[in-house]
């Protein structure tokens, strides 16, 4: 099955790479991928697919009906949407829409979704449930894949895989991650309530700027001793505004930043442990506050044995040098962590590294792929799927 998988691959590759340039050259932004929607629905009919569009916005869901004696579902989910970035690549198909790039690889993503369904459609002899594709939108600004899950993208799906573009892994590798891929994200907002007053005098006043200073000195100290150091957390501020005029005490001082973390225990405590010590310094300095935590995505937590199926699919499909099992996850966010609320999942990391040139990182305008990476993720996970469908799980 493996022979003929890559053979089909090989066939395909010429048309992946089309599709993926057409993509990279018409990017549409999170929300509003009506375009790229449209093109994939397209495909996804071709191959005979049934298609549901419109499914979270501007998501497409394509299914293969599978063969009828396994009635389970496994879902893999890609993400469409592109990035506010000016490309600037001179690539002969760069972004044709000023001010728009894929600089996120998801026209990879994409087009290796659609890869997938083009070969395994062609696989009808292979005792395969079905296949349900997710086409989500918005995945920048983390709100698709909820988007997607409303309108009941997940329903009886049994297992989800998915993917991302790796620059620093070199294209035709693939990175395995087992436990945490990515981190919970939240945002974090702060408002300090003191009491104006002349910048000579400060014991008559309370000084909302000085506070905020010992509050934000405090949390950062804090997370070295107070928290666990085997488990990541990461705190930044990066926003800060008060004052007006420079010999006048602040009455109030805002701050807003980002905190992530991996482990759920760390997660789930933020906010009681962040308004612990904002309240505490407060009180010391008799100033009033608000605390305003918005949970993000939480952190992609790779299920083992669907992980195992990966490894195994890589290890079989790949030289040895070609599949790494990667020690360390990313403190980065990724909305694919929703899924795996509703049904265990892996994701793993797709090599686009180019060999011999400098590769730049994600979301940088001249951030480029070697597009060999769209044959190995398209054989990588044609196979996973079917040797999901040949386990008990
Ligand atoms: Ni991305």
């Amino acid at each position: 099955m493996l022979a003929k998988i890559k053979h089909l691959a090989e066939t395909l590759n010429p048309r992946l790479i089309e599709i993926r340039r057409h993509l990279h050259a018409h990017p549409e932004l999170s929300g509003q991928e009506y375009q790229t929607a449209a093109y994939v629905a397209g495909v996804l009919s071709s191959c005979g697919l049934q298609v549901k569009e419109e499914v979270g916005k501007t998501g497409v869901i394509g299914q293969l009906p599978g063969t009828g004696k396994d009635p389970r579902i496994i879902a893999l989910r890609t993400d469409m949407d592109a990035l506010p970035i000016q490309e600037k690549t001179h690539l002969e198909y760069a972004s044709s829409k000023a001010g728009v790039m894929h600089a996120c690889g998801h026209d990879v993503h994409t087009t290796v979704g659609l890869g997938v369904a083009m070969l395994l459609s062609q696989l009808p002899e292979a005792e395969l449930g079905k296949v349900r594709f997710l086409f989500q939108p918005a995945e920048e600004i983390a709100q698709g894949a909820s988007w997607m899950i409303k309108d009941g993208a997940m329903q009886d799906v049994q297992a989800i895989f998915g993917m991302h573009v790796f620059p620093s892994i070199p294209a035709r590798s693939v990175g395995i991650r087992y436990g945490s891929l990515t981190a919970a994200a939240d945002d974090l907002e702060i408002c300090i309530q003191g009491e104006s007053g002349h910048g000579a005098r400060p014991h008559e006043a309370i000084d909302a700027i000085w506070i905020a200073a010992q509050i934000m000195t405090t949390l950062q100290q804090a997370i070295s001793r107070t928290q666990n150091p085997l488990r990541p957390l990461v705190l930044t501020i990066g926003q800060i505004s008060g004052g007006r005029a420079p010999n006048v005490i602040a009455d109030s001082c805002r701050m807003t930043g980002t905190v992530r973390s991996l482990h759920p225990e760390t997660h789930a405590n933020l906010p009681r442990w962040i308004e612990g010590i904002v309240a505490n310094i407060c009180q010391t300095y008799q100033a009033k506050y608000e605390i305003n935590y918005r949970r993000g995505v939480p952190s992609v937590q790779n299920d083992t044995n669907l992980t195992k199926i990966l490894e195994e699919a890589s290890r079989e499909s790949w030289d040895k040098e070609q599949v790494q099992i990667l020690t360390e996850p990313s403190l980065g966010a990724e909305d694919f962590s929703l899924y795996l609320e509703q049904a265990p999942g892996s994701m793993f990391r797709l090599g686009v590294g180019r060999s011999g040139v400098e590769n730049y990182p994600l979301h940088h305008p001249q951030f480029q792929v070697d597009e060999s990476c769209i044959i190995t993720g398209v054989v990588t996970l044609s196979y996973a799927l079917y040797k999901y469908f040949q386990q008990n799980l």
